[in-house]
């Protein structure tokens, strides 16, 4: 590929330190496609949590958002996890903040706390367990508890809401700006362009999308739906990377989207990937006893959905 082309030196580059340091790197989905080339595995959050147990690597070099980053020291607290740009956070993990929660858990005293992963660790520490996109109707389901707090994302709260019967869902007040001012319109017009296309779209999107689609799922899932899938032409409605990703894993499927950026997502470079490598920087630090507290409602997850981190995620662990 000749875009490929531009960055093969620093591609080696990159390989070369990665060998050196004995690490490995893990990107999320959403990811410049030039940063697919110098990971070891490439997935969603709960994908990235796994490959990043399973890993016998003693260094990570995680390309995504802080809270991906924090979630994998959190899980590997023995392992030295690196983030190539600091400031590439979230606005959905600091659309709460503890005083919120504990308001909330005030309010509603019988509830169960889920907080979705893209959130911080300190409000991780405090909540029963943790979901993702792709298992939080699972969890939800799974607890026994009749009444469950979810938060910060309103929006995936009111879609496990729909999907579960008698259990009172509370949602918190968060977006992610990147989904939730992805309107129907937009989404209408590209469906009457493209009449035979399948419509896939993420859970952090509001309702009224969520109602025209085909397919709802974590970006791994999207992915996967299209590879399986009979059709030959989607309509993705996400951040604007995702489609990369989906045509990297479908060649011979056509892919339409309907995205925002995510500028967050796009802060790691292959330079700063390199640099992190050289430099060892930024080291991810969770206070030990925030992380002890994270990491028991993490473990709360893998017991509802009976989860395990799988060795094949990671195909090239140092
Ligand atoms: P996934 O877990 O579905 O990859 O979602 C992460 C995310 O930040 C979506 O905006
Ligand atoms: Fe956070 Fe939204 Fe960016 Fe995902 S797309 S990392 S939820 S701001």
């Amino acid at each position: 590929m000749e875009l490929m082309a531009k960055y093969q030196a620093l591609i080696r580059e990159i390989l070369a330190l990665k060998k050196k340091k004995h690490a490995i790197i893990l990107a999320h989905n959403y990811q410049r496609p030039e940063i697919y080339e110098v990971a070891d595995y490439v997935g969603d959050s709960l994908g990235l949590c796994e490959a990043a147990i399973a890993s016998r690597a003693k260094r990570i070099i995680f390309c995504g958002v802080k809270f991906m980053a924090e979630s994998a020291k959190i899980l590997n607290p023995a392992k030295d996890v690196y983030l190539p740009a600091l400031d590439a956070g979230c606005a959905l993990a600091d659309s709460i903040n503890i005083e919120t929660l504990r308001e909330l858990k005030r309010k509603y005293p019988k509830a169960a706390t889920v907080c979705y992963i893209n959130s911080t660790a300190e409000i991780k520490a405090e909540c029963n367990t943790i979901c993702t996109s792709s298992n939080a109707v699972e969890v939800a389901r799974k607890l026994k508890n009749k009444e469950i707090i979810m938060l910060p994302d309103k929006n995936l709260a009111k879609f496990v809401a729909l999907q579960i019967r008698g259990k009172k869902i509370i949602p918190a007040k968060g977006v992610c700006p990147i989904h939730h001012n992805l309107g129907p319109e937009a989404i209408k017009r590209a469906k009457q362009e493209h009449p035979g296309a399948k419509l896939i779209v993420h859970p952090e999107c509001q309702t009224n999308v969520l109602e025209l689609a085909d397919f709802i799922g974590s970006t791994s899932r999207m992915s996967d739906y299209a590879k399986k899938s009979g059709a030959k032409e989607f309509i993705v409605v996400t951040e604007c990377g995702m489609i990369n990703k989906m045509q990297e894993d479908a060649p011979e499927k056509k892919f339409y989207t309907v995205c925002s950026l995510c500028y967050d997502m796009k802060k790691i470079t292959l330079e700063r990937v390199r640099d992190a490598l050289k430099y060892d920087q930024y080291k991810i630090e969770v206070e030990p006893d925030v992380a002890k507290k994270a990491r028991a409602a993490f473990n709360k997850m893998f017991e509802l959905t009976k989860l395990k981190a799988q060795k094949s995620k990671v195909k090239a662990a140092a």
